[in-house]
């Protein structure tokens, strides 16, 4: 059986998370760094290493059948390919950023000045409806030099922690778009690839939900236990065990970590005790 290949980031804020999402999904590859290419032991994967930028060509071209890849990169390229789903990891926004010292007010500063980028697709696009009149200087890599080279007034590029700006002098006004790391696919894939594909889909999105949900253990006294059932938001009704201490039960349920915070004070104020919250591992829902 054919295998399905992925292509990911060699290098760059893509590539850690997105071989940790595969091996989440139980995808063990074996060790080897430096290679181009690397097959799984234990699922018909085989990923390709290669530069983000160049990653919606080669889905585009079949060379690999799906990628990880920023929607930053899929906007720019404009390839015929398919975004399948987003995948919760490497946020990021794309952002207009001027030396510090530069004041700004909006917009405007932008008119008749020289931006460098690597997006010039993007931001011709942002430029146009926003009627700013500048100058694109298009560079393929360290973009955040050039404001200090000399060579552009500002820059447009990627910002996750905002370390880069930070230290080359250049603070952020606008942001252009925002972005998030996806799974794209070819247009057409075979019957097997496909298969494969969808197996690889039920993965992440069990990988996905467990990520954003935790399991929640309490002790309360069975007269509370109507009450907290009501606060949790669980995934059906929660699981109510007796404990050995008479009027005293145990409830098991699935909760979001955002509502768990959001719930915790009130939890406590019915007379929730002993609350544990551990992570799950994988979700079937
Ligand atoms: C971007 C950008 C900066 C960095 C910003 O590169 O070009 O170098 O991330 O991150 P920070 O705000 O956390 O400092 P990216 O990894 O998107 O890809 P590239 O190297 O292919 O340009
Ligand atoms: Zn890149």
């Amino acid at each position: 059986m054919d295998k399905l290949k992925i292509a990911i980031q060699k290098k760059g804020r893509l590539s850690e998370h997105s071989l940790q999402m595969l091996e989440e999904c139980g995808i063990k590859f074996s060790n080897g760094t430096g290679k181009l290419k690397n097959e799984s032991k234990n699922f018909p994967l085989e990923v390709l290493f290669l530069r983000d930028d160049d990653i919606p060509y080669y889905v585009e071209r079949k060379v690999a059948d799906i990628g990880i890849v920023g929607e930053n990169v899929v906007l720019e390229h404009n390839r015929e390919i398919t975004i399948l789903e987003q995948l919760g990891f490497g946020g990021c926004r794309l952002s207009l950023a001027i030396p510090r010292e530069e004041k700004y007010n909006n917009l405007n500063w932008f008119s008749g000045k020289r931006i460098a980028t690597s997006y010039p697709n993007i931001l011709n696009d942002f430029f146009k409806k926003n009627g700013i009149n500048a100058d694109i200087e298009v560079i393929s890599g360290s973009v955040e030099i050039a404001p200090g080279i000399g060579l552009a007034d500002g820059i447009c590029d990627i910002v996750s922690t905002g370390s880069t700006l930070l230290s080359n002098g250049l603070h952020e006004v606008e942001t252009v778009i925002k972005s998030q790391a996806v799974l794209v696919s070819s247009k057409e894939l075979s019957d097997d690839k496909r298969q494969i594909l969808d197996r690889l889909l039920f993965r992440i999105s069990s990988t996905k939900n467990a990520a954003e949900n935790k399991y929640i253990l309490l002790n309360a006294p069975e007269d509370a236990v109507e009450e907290i059932c009501n606060i949790l938001p669980g995934m059906k009704s929660p699981t109510i065990l007796p404990l050995a201490i008479k009027g005293w039960c145990s409830l098991h349920s699935v909760i979001r970590e955002d509502d768990f915070w959001n719930v915790i004070s009130r939890l406590k104020k019915a007379g929730a005790e002993g609350i544990l919250v551990i992570p799950i591992e994988k979700m079937i829902l």
